[in-house]
């Protein structure tokens, strides 16, 4: 009997399937204001067909930003563009959380307010480049942080979480993962501060677990999940041993009573879901490279509560369906995961393509 098809507790909710949409940046929001374009409402009803949706790395503050046309969450305009996507996401009958993406060093003046430097625990400029309105530029040195002005990212957080609950989402996912602000924060190869945030990893981990404190105070835990990728080395971000550093973060989760911890592996040879899975007192959420036949399984033998999809998701509006069937999956085409407009985003196809499912 399938798995993936039975409902699943997260949080507060009671979903009707255990299969999850994973966050993705899809760049469709207005570069000036960050401000959800139309589409956005019609791509994510699309896959309403999930029990939980998790949207887009958002920013929380305009200083969060890392890449061109990703949207905000700080404005009225911006809360007014969510409404419309919960609205249509909750019309369908799934239930849909806001990722809250802060960037950090992950970006480049020319998408930051009056040229800002993009911030960091400590200033140490990132091998890479982001896309930009004017194409791909190099990371820069970013600005450290001072110990006040980590309280207010801090507080841009719970202002955020504030916001996105006013727009109508569920809840909102912490974004810990993929080496961006908290991930830096985390990491020894990118945390080289001497003070209460580096150093040892009680340390190092602070800046998430002040984070989490804060959202969980607007939110309740039960409405709080949050995502780390344990090795995926993305973004240049490395740490001396991740092991012991997950460990010792998801030990200090529990005192929150979240949602659920969501974990997205890559292709490292050690299984973190193994680690962290007993570790964790919410629903875990297993997400990388997952097919049908690895969910059921990691769901059959209990290594994982629900099934994140990702890329299949995006080109699949109606992956639910596809998959109770057994039906073939739509390819995603990388040219348009980034690109604006409609190709690529809302008119993969159907099954029925009268009527996504
Ligand atoms: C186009 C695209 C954009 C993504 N953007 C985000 C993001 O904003 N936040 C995030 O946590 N992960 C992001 N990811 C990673 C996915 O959430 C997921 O972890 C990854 O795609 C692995 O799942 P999959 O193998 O099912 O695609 C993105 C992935 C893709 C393909």
């Amino acid at each position: 009997m399938s798995q993936i098809f039975t409902p699943v507790h997260i949080g507060r909710y009671e979903l009707p399937n255990r299969l999850v949409m994973a966050p993705m940046t899809r760049s469709r929001a207005n570069d000036d204001d960050g401000v959800p374009t139309d589409i956005v409402a019609t791509y994510y009803s699309q896959r309403a067909g999930a029990g939980l949706i998790i949207s887009e790395g958002v920013y929380p503050t305009a200083t969060g930003k890392g890449h061109v046309r990703t949207p905000g969450i700080e404005t009225d305009a911006q809360v007014d563009a969510w409404k419309r996507v919960t609205d249509a996401v909750h019309a369908r009958g799934a239930r849909i959380f806001m990722q809250l993406m802060h960037c950090g060093r992950i970006s480049h003046p020319s998408l930051l307010p009056a040229n800002a430097q993009p911030v960091a625990p400590s200033a140490i400029k990132p091998a890479g480049q982001t896309w930009t309105a004017s194409g791909q530029q190099e990371f820069v040195t970013p600005h450290e942080l001072s110990v006040a002005e980590i309280a207010d990212v801090v507080a841009g957080y719970r202002a955020a979480t504030r916001r996105a609950l006013e727009a109508g989402f569920d809840g909102v996912e912490l974004h810990a993962a993929s080496g961006y602000l908290p991930e830096q924060f985390l990491s020894s190869g990118s945390n080289k501060r001497e003070d209460q945030y580096g150093g040892p990893i009680e340390n190092r981990a602070r800046f998430i677990l002040e984070v989490l404190t804060a959202m969980v105070k607007e939110a309740g835990g039960d409405r709080v999940g949050i995502k780390i990728s344990p090795e995926m080395n993305y973004n240049d971000i490395s740490d001396v041993n991740p092991q012991a550093t997950y460990w010792h973060l998801v030990e200090q989760l529990n005192a929150f009573n979240l949602a659920y911890l969501h974990v997205a592996l890559f292709g490292t040879p050690f299984d973190y879901h193994a680690l962290l899975k007993p570790r964790f007192n919410g629903a875990y959420l297993m997400g990388g490279g997952l097919d049908r036949a690895k969910a059921e399984a990691a769901l059959k033998k209990g290594q994982a509560d629900a099934a994140v999809f990702g890329s299949a998701f995006l080109a699949n509006p109606d992956l639910p369906a596809r998959l109770r069937n057994g039906a073939t999956l739509n390819a995603p085409d990388r040219e348009t995961f980034f690109s604006a407009g409609e190709k690529g985003y809302i008119d993969y196809a159907s099954l029925d393509a009268a009527e996504p499912a």
